[in-house]
């Protein structure tokens, strides 16, 4: 990609719709036809891989929300206990190593401050190995890993991480895939999971199609000052970074909650004013999450509900629902991220703030 903005008005913009042409190259290579190619992850991987049986997962902001979604898959398909740390908390605090642990940092730059710090801590205390899911080749993070997996994104501009997003995700699932065949996946789940893959950019091109419906659903933002996001399962950290964006670029206040945890708190915050977002594809937990929405609307919330088709959700008053396409639930977290990206967006836009540059924030935080 250039580093310019095309004919789009913002570098963001850009870069929500480059998705699926950055994930088509990220999958490039990596696939073969019903497996995927670990040798891609470079020639020690199969070696460290094999003998690995916990992961341990650091980074900050966008990138640790890519490893709380990384959990889910880690142990949910992988069946290898994975923990997730913030790297400012997770290099001040004692803890234990389990043995035969792999120690991941996950950076869109590569040169974050408080990730790099935890790495360096890292290689003193006894971990297995080191690997980093990075989108610069030449930074301090893939160059003092044992092992790395670029994110392919190519240049991301927008200080609100998008497409590095997504991509982390991708390299994230392959890493799922690696250590699973090792531990509890079989092969005819790596085939499905390949096949969810090759669907991804197709996939993702029919949910910028829903664009013009999700400006018209971010009016209901724009004179708004809290927000509400909710998921369940991965989900959840999905909600987190729907979140993060908002207050990033738009300077709403956002909170994100697993869906299940509105009872012991949330809840009180919920009336007319308050939009609460619900992230709703057709999961396992999908009549869960609905129950804890009807919860929102009997307190009279105005419900922003992204879901599935066949999810049977009704518009009603007080319930706005944007259906997006049937997917694979392996992949439904980084489609469920898009509609997120664009309703911040249009936010912004409606709030008039700087979309690339919001105020505060640096794009690489390389100072503590
Ligand atoms: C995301 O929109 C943020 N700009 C920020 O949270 C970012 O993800 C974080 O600073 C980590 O950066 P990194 O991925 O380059 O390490």
């Amino acid at each position: 990609e250039s580093v310019d903005k095309g004919h789009y008005r913002h570098f963001m913009l850009k870069e929500i719709y480059e998705q699926p042409a950055v994930i088509r190259r990220s999958l490039a290579g990596r696939l073969g036809s019903n497996k995927i190619l670990i040798e891609a992850m470079g020639s020690r991987a199969g070696q460290i891989l094999k003998n690995i049986s916990s992961v341990q997962i650091v980074a900050c902001g966008t990138s640790y929300h890519a490893g709380m979604v990384a959990k889910y898959w880690i142990e949910g398909l992988a069946g290898v206990p994975c923990r997730v740390e913030v790297a400012s908390e997770f290099r001040y605090r004692k803890f234990k190593v389990q043995d035969n642990t792999l120690f991941v940092t996950i950076s869109q730059s590569g040169e974050t401050a408080d990730t790099l710090a935890a790495l360096r801590l890292a290689k003193t205390l006894g971990y297995s190995a080191s690997m980093t899911v990075c989108n610069v080749a030449q930074s301090s993070l893939v160059r003092e890993s044992d092992l790395y997996l670029m994110t392919e994104a190519g240049p991301e501009i927008g200080v609100a991480s998008t497409k590095a997003f997504t991509t982390q995700l991708v390299a994230l699932l392959f890493l799922t895939v690696a250590l699973g065949r090792h531990h509890d996946m079989n092969e005819a789940q790596e085939r499905e999971i390949v096949t969810a893959l090759n669907a991804l950019p197709d996939l993702l091109a029919e949910t910028l199609e829903l664009n013009s419906n999700i400006k018209k659903m971010s009016n209901a933002f724009a004179e708004k000052h809290h927000a509400l996001f909710l998921g369940r399962g991965a989900q959840w950290p999905v909600a987190m970074e729907g979140a993060l964006k908002l207050k990033e670029i738009s300077y709403i206040h956002a909170e994100s909650y697993p869906a299940g945890e509105l009872k012991h708190g949330p809840l009180a915050l919920v009336d007319a004013d308050m939009p609460v977002v619900a992230v709703a594809p057709n999961d396992e937990l999908l009549e869960k999450l609905k129950s804890n929405l009807e919860e929102v609307q009997a307190r009279g919330g105005q419900l922003f509900v992204f879901c599935d088709k066949a999810a049977g959700f009704k518009v009603a008053k007080g319930m706005n629902i944007i259906e997006l396409p049937h997917v694979n639930d392996v992949i439904a977290p980084i489609i469920y991220t898009i509609p997120l990206q664009l309703l911040s967006y249009h936010v912004a836009i409606l709030k008039g703030t700087d979309v690339d540059q919001p105020r505060n924030l640096a794009k690489s935080v390389t100072v503590e």
